[in-house]
Protein backbone atom coordinates (compact mmCIF):
# COMPACT_ATOMS: atom_id res chain seq x y z
CA UNK A 1 0.00 0.00 0.00
CA UNK A 2 2.94 2.39 0.83
CA UNK A 3 4.27 1.77 -2.81
CA UNK A 4 0.88 2.15 -4.39
CA UNK A 5 0.52 5.49 -2.55
CA UNK A 6 4.19 6.69 -3.29
CA UNK A 7 3.53 5.81 -7.51
CA UNK A 8 0.12 7.59 -7.23
CA UNK A 9 2.24 10.39 -5.86
CA UNK A 10 4.73 10.19 -8.83
CA UNK A 11 1.78 10.11 -11.20
CA UNK A 12 0.80 13.54 -9.72
CA UNK A 13 3.40 15.26 -9.71
CA UNK A 14 5.08 14.01 -13.24
CA UNK A 15 7.67 11.54 -12.30
CA UNK A 16 5.96 8.09 -12.81
CA UNK A 17 4.03 7.49 -15.90
CA UNK A 18 0.37 6.28 -15.68
CA UNK A 19 1.56 2.86 -17.33
CA UNK A 20 3.41 2.13 -14.01
CA UNK A 21 -0.07 2.49 -11.92
CA UNK A 22 -1.32 0.04 -14.01
CA UNK A 23 1.22 -1.89 -13.60
CA UNK A 24 1.08 -2.12 -9.65
CA UNK A 25 -2.86 -2.67 -9.88
CA UNK A 26 -2.78 -5.40 -12.15
CA UNK A 27 -0.03 -7.31 -10.29
CA UNK A 28 -1.71 -10.54 -8.44
CA UNK A 29 0.34 -10.07 -5.20
CA UNK A 30 -2.63 -9.24 -2.75
CA UNK A 31 -2.42 -5.42 -3.14
CA UNK A 32 -5.56 -5.54 -4.93
CA UNK A 33 -6.74 -8.79 -6.39
CA UNK A 34 -7.99 -7.98 -9.85
CA UNK A 35 -11.68 -8.75 -9.82
CA UNK A 36 -14.24 -9.84 -12.53
CA UNK A 37 -15.91 -7.34 -14.26
CA UNK A 38 -19.71 -7.38 -16.16
CA UNK A 39 -21.21 -9.92 -18.46
CA UNK A 40 -20.22 -12.40 -20.57
CA UNK A 41 -19.96 -11.81 -24.11
CA UNK A 42 -19.80 -15.34 -25.23
CA UNK A 43 -16.82 -17.13 -26.98
CA UNK A 44 -17.47 -16.36 -30.55
CA UNK A 45 -18.58 -12.92 -32.16
CA UNK A 46 -21.39 -13.24 -34.43
CA UNK A 47 -22.24 -10.15 -36.35
CA UNK A 48 -25.47 -10.27 -38.82
CA UNK A 49 -23.79 -9.19 -42.26
CA UNK A 50 -25.27 -7.88 -45.17
CA UNK A 51 -24.27 -10.76 -47.18
CA UNK A 52 -22.11 -14.13 -46.07
CA UNK A 53 -19.16 -15.65 -48.15
CA UNK A 54 -18.68 -18.98 -47.12
CA UNK A 55 -14.92 -20.23 -46.90
CA UNK A 56 -13.56 -23.71 -48.03
CA UNK A 57 -12.96 -25.77 -44.93
CA UNK A 58 -9.05 -25.81 -43.26
CA UNK A 59 -8.74 -29.10 -44.69
CA UNK A 60 -9.47 -28.60 -47.67
CA UNK A 61 -6.74 -25.81 -48.06
CA UNK A 62 -3.90 -27.52 -46.32
CA UNK A 63 -2.00 -28.28 -49.13
CA UNK A 64 -1.38 -24.38 -49.79
CA UNK A 65 0.89 -24.48 -46.50
CA UNK A 66 4.77 -24.86 -47.99
CA UNK A 67 7.77 -25.22 -46.01
CA UNK A 68 8.88 -26.57 -42.66
CA UNK A 69 8.82 -24.38 -39.68
CA UNK A 70 12.09 -23.86 -38.94
CA UNK A 71 12.50 -22.74 -42.61
CA UNK A 72 9.18 -20.35 -42.15
CA UNK A 73 10.18 -18.83 -38.84
CA UNK A 74 13.74 -18.26 -40.43
CA UNK A 75 12.63 -16.30 -43.41
CA UNK A 76 9.43 -14.55 -41.99
CA UNK A 77 10.18 -10.89 -42.16
CA UNK A 78 7.88 -7.69 -42.12
CA UNK A 79 7.04 -7.12 -45.65
CA UNK A 80 5.68 -3.99 -46.77
CA UNK A 81 6.27 -4.77 -50.90
CA UNK A 82 3.85 -6.81 -52.62
CA UNK A 83 3.82 -8.53 -55.91
CA UNK A 84 1.55 -7.75 -58.52
CA UNK A 85 -2.11 -10.06 -58.49
CA UNK A 86 -4.24 -10.13 -55.87
CA UNK A 87 -4.81 -13.07 -53.48
CA UNK A 88 -7.08 -16.17 -53.72
CA UNK A 89 -10.17 -16.81 -51.83
CA UNK A 90 -8.00 -20.34 -51.04
CA UNK A 91 -5.32 -18.39 -49.82
CA UNK A 92 -7.45 -15.90 -47.68
CA UNK A 93 -9.33 -19.09 -45.97
CA UNK A 94 -5.84 -20.98 -45.05
CA UNK A 95 -4.34 -18.00 -43.99
CA UNK A 96 -7.35 -17.76 -41.46
CA UNK A 97 -8.14 -21.15 -40.58
CA UNK A 98 -4.25 -21.92 -39.66
CA UNK A 99 -3.86 -18.96 -37.62
CA UNK A 100 -6.62 -17.84 -36.13
CA UNK A 101 -9.74 -20.20 -36.79
CA UNK A 102 -11.49 -23.21 -35.13
CA UNK A 103 -10.61 -26.72 -34.57
CA UNK A 104 -12.71 -28.18 -32.10
CA UNK A 105 -13.53 -28.09 -28.22
CA UNK A 106 -12.71 -28.93 -24.96
CA UNK A 107 -14.42 -28.89 -21.64
CA UNK A 108 -16.55 -26.32 -23.28
CA UNK A 109 -13.95 -24.40 -24.81
CA UNK A 110 -12.41 -23.86 -28.23
CA UNK A 111 -9.73 -24.87 -29.39
CA UNK A 112 -7.60 -23.02 -31.83
CA UNK A 113 -3.92 -22.35 -33.06
CA UNK A 114 -2.87 -19.92 -30.76
CA UNK A 115 -2.65 -19.58 -26.78
CA UNK A 116 -5.11 -17.79 -24.83
CA UNK A 117 -5.74 -16.59 -21.01
CA UNK A 118 -8.55 -18.83 -19.99
CA UNK A 119 -9.01 -20.07 -23.11
CA UNK A 120 -11.20 -17.01 -23.78
CA UNK A 121 -9.50 -15.70 -27.08
CA UNK A 122 -10.80 -12.21 -27.03
CA UNK A 123 -8.95 -11.76 -30.76
CA UNK A 124 -11.30 -10.76 -33.89
CA UNK A 125 -10.39 -10.55 -37.03
CA UNK A 126 -11.84 -8.23 -39.49
CA UNK A 127 -10.82 -8.46 -43.20
CA UNK A 128 -10.68 -4.98 -44.81
CA UNK A 129 -10.60 -6.79 -48.91
CA UNK A 130 -9.79 -4.87 -51.92
CA UNK A 131 -8.45 -7.60 -54.19
CA UNK A 132 -9.57 -11.01 -53.28
CA UNK A 133 -10.88 -13.16 -56.44
CA UNK A 134 -14.21 -13.53 -56.32
CA UNK A 135 -14.72 -11.46 -53.22
CA UNK A 136 -16.51 -8.15 -53.74
CA UNK A 137 -14.53 -5.31 -52.22
CA UNK A 138 -15.80 -4.51 -48.40
CA UNK A 139 -14.98 -4.57 -44.65
CA UNK A 140 -15.84 -8.18 -43.64
CA UNK A 141 -15.65 -9.97 -40.23
CA UNK A 142 -14.16 -13.21 -39.72
CA UNK A 143 -16.66 -15.89 -38.14
CA UNK A 144 -14.33 -18.82 -37.41
CA UNK A 145 -17.44 -20.90 -36.07
CA UNK A 146 -19.39 -20.71 -39.55
CA UNK A 147 -15.92 -20.42 -41.48
CA UNK A 148 -17.57 -17.55 -43.24
CA UNK A 149 -17.18 -13.94 -43.97
CA UNK A 150 -19.74 -11.21 -42.73
CA UNK A 151 -20.08 -8.45 -44.86
CA UNK A 152 -19.87 -5.17 -42.99
CA UNK A 153 -19.68 -2.55 -45.33
CA UNK A 154 -19.45 -2.65 -49.02
CA UNK A 155 -16.19 -0.63 -51.00
CA UNK A 156 -12.72 -0.44 -51.05
CA UNK A 157 -11.93 0.62 -47.52
CA UNK A 158 -8.61 0.40 -48.15
CA UNK A 159 -7.44 4.10 -48.82
CA UNK A 160 -9.25 5.12 -45.66
CA UNK A 161 -7.77 2.30 -44.02
CA UNK A 162 -4.02 3.75 -45.24
CA UNK A 163 -5.25 7.46 -43.59
CA UNK A 164 -5.70 6.17 -40.44
CA UNK A 165 -2.82 4.65 -40.30
CA UNK A 166 -0.82 7.21 -40.59
CA UNK A 167 -0.38 7.33 -44.62
CA UNK A 168 1.45 4.08 -44.25
CA UNK A 169 1.15 3.20 -48.14
CA UNK A 170 1.60 -0.83 -47.48
CA UNK A 171 -1.54 -0.25 -45.67
CA UNK A 172 -3.60 0.97 -49.21
CA UNK A 173 -1.31 -1.36 -51.45
CA UNK A 174 -1.75 -4.39 -50.38
CA UNK A 175 -4.67 -6.66 -51.81
CA UNK A 176 -6.42 -6.89 -48.38
CA UNK A 177 -5.71 -6.06 -44.63
CA UNK A 178 -6.38 -7.73 -41.54
CA UNK A 179 -7.87 -5.67 -38.91
CA UNK A 180 -7.19 -7.54 -35.64
CA UNK A 181 -8.96 -6.25 -32.41
CA UNK A 182 -9.70 -7.82 -29.15
CA UNK A 183 -13.30 -8.34 -27.46
CA UNK A 184 -11.74 -7.32 -24.30
CA UNK A 185 -14.86 -7.92 -22.38
CA UNK A 186 -14.56 -11.36 -22.68
CA UNK A 187 -11.16 -11.99 -20.94
CA UNK A 188 -12.06 -8.46 -18.16
CA UNK A 189 -15.24 -10.39 -17.21
CA UNK A 190 -12.71 -13.42 -15.73
CA UNK A 191 -9.48 -11.42 -15.19
CA UNK A 192 -10.83 -7.59 -14.37
CA UNK A 193 -8.29 -5.85 -14.70
CA UNK A 194 -5.36 -7.88 -15.27
CA UNK A 195 -7.11 -8.70 -18.37
CA UNK A 196 -5.23 -5.25 -20.08
CA UNK A 197 -1.90 -7.29 -20.06
CA UNK A 198 -3.77 -10.79 -21.47
CA UNK A 199 -5.32 -9.63 -24.64
CA UNK A 200 -1.82 -7.85 -25.62
CA UNK A 201 -0.14 -11.30 -25.57
CA UNK A 202 -3.13 -13.52 -27.07
CA UNK A 203 -2.66 -10.80 -29.75
CA UNK A 204 0.58 -10.78 -30.16
CA UNK A 205 0.56 -15.33 -30.72
CA UNK A 206 -2.25 -14.49 -33.07
CA UNK A 207 0.10 -12.15 -35.07
CA UNK A 208 2.69 -14.34 -34.74
CA UNK A 209 0.38 -17.34 -36.73
CA UNK A 210 -0.59 -14.72 -39.13
CA UNK A 211 3.19 -13.65 -40.07
CA UNK A 212 4.20 -17.33 -39.96
CA UNK A 213 0.88 -18.64 -42.06
CA UNK A 214 1.62 -15.57 -44.56
CA UNK A 215 5.03 -16.89 -45.26
CA UNK A 216 3.98 -20.34 -45.50
CA UNK A 217 1.59 -19.40 -48.32
CA UNK A 218 3.84 -17.80 -50.42
CA UNK A 219 2.50 -14.30 -48.77
CA UNK A 220 3.97 -11.85 -46.71
CA UNK A 221 2.22 -9.15 -44.03
CA UNK A 222 3.85 -6.97 -41.32
CA UNK A 223 2.90 -5.80 -37.97
CA UNK A 224 1.19 -2.35 -38.04
CA UNK A 225 0.65 -0.53 -34.71
CA UNK A 226 0.14 3.21 -35.38
CA UNK A 227 -3.24 3.75 -36.28
CA UNK A 228 -5.92 6.59 -35.01
CA UNK A 229 -8.01 4.06 -32.08
CA UNK A 230 -11.15 6.29 -32.41
CA UNK A 231 -11.30 6.50 -36.28
CA UNK A 232 -10.51 2.64 -36.94
CA UNK A 233 -13.84 1.72 -34.35
CA UNK A 234 -15.78 3.93 -36.21
CA UNK A 235 -14.48 2.00 -39.65
CA UNK A 236 -15.04 -1.22 -38.09
CA UNK A 237 -18.15 -0.34 -35.46
CA UNK A 238 -17.20 -1.30 -32.60
CA UNK A 239 -17.23 0.64 -29.32
CA UNK A 240 -13.69 1.24 -28.72
CA UNK A 241 -13.60 -0.01 -25.18
CA UNK A 242 -15.55 -3.16 -25.04
CA UNK A 243 -13.91 -3.88 -28.46
CA UNK A 244 -11.24 -1.90 -29.58
CA UNK A 245 -8.55 -2.17 -32.41
CA UNK A 246 -4.85 -3.93 -31.81
CA UNK A 247 -2.95 -4.25 -35.16
CA UNK A 248 -3.49 -3.76 -38.59
CA UNK A 249 -1.55 -6.52 -40.91
CA UNK A 250 -1.73 -5.79 -44.68
CA UNK A 251 -1.55 -8.95 -46.43
CA UNK A 252 0.02 -9.24 -50.49
CA UNK A 253 2.24 -11.47 -52.34
CA UNK A 254 5.63 -12.05 -51.43
CA UNK A 255 7.83 -10.47 -53.29
C1 LIG B 1 3.60 -3.86 -31.88
C2 LIG B 1 4.22 -3.63 -33.24
C3 LIG B 1 3.88 -2.49 -33.94
C4 LIG B 1 4.43 -2.26 -35.22
N1 LIG B 1 4.01 -1.18 -35.94
C5 LIG B 1 4.46 -1.01 -37.20
C6 LIG B 1 3.96 0.06 -38.01
O1 LIG B 1 3.12 0.85 -37.61
N2 LIG B 1 4.41 0.14 -39.29
C7 LIG B 1 5.32 -0.73 -39.81
O2 LIG B 1 5.66 -0.59 -40.99
N3 LIG B 1 5.84 -1.74 -39.06
C8 LIG B 1 5.42 -1.91 -37.77
N4 LIG B 1 5.88 -2.97 -37.03
C9 LIG B 1 6.85 -3.93 -37.61
C10 LIG B 1 8.26 -3.71 -37.05
O3 LIG B 1 8.79 -2.52 -37.60
C11 LIG B 1 9.13 -4.92 -37.39
O4 LIG B 1 8.63 -6.06 -36.75
C12 LIG B 1 10.58 -4.69 -36.98
O5 LIG B 1 11.18 -3.68 -37.77
C13 LIG B 1 11.44 -5.97 -37.11
O6 LIG B 1 11.41 -6.45 -38.43
P1 LIG B 1 10.93 -7.94 -38.75
O7 LIG B 1 9.49 -8.07 -38.32
O8 LIG B 1 11.10 -8.11 -40.23
O9 LIG B 1 11.80 -8.87 -37.96
C14 LIG B 1 5.36 -3.19 -35.75
C15 LIG B 1 5.70 -4.34 -35.03
C16 LIG B 1 5.12 -4.57 -33.79
C17 LIG B 1 5.48 -5.83 -33.04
Amino acid sequence: MEEMGRVLAGVGSGEVEPARVYHEFAKLDGVRFPAPVGRFPGLVKRVRGLREVKLPSGRDVAHLLKGGLAEIIVRRRSRREYGPGGVRLEELAALLHFSVGIWGSKYGYLLRPYPSAGALQPVEVYPVIGDVDGVEPGIYHYDPSSSSLKLLRAGDWRGELMRIALDQEHVGEAPLDLVLTVVYARTRWKYGIRAYRYVHLDTGFAAQNIYLVAEALGLGTCAVGAFYDDDLSDLLGIDGWNEFPMLIMPVGRRR
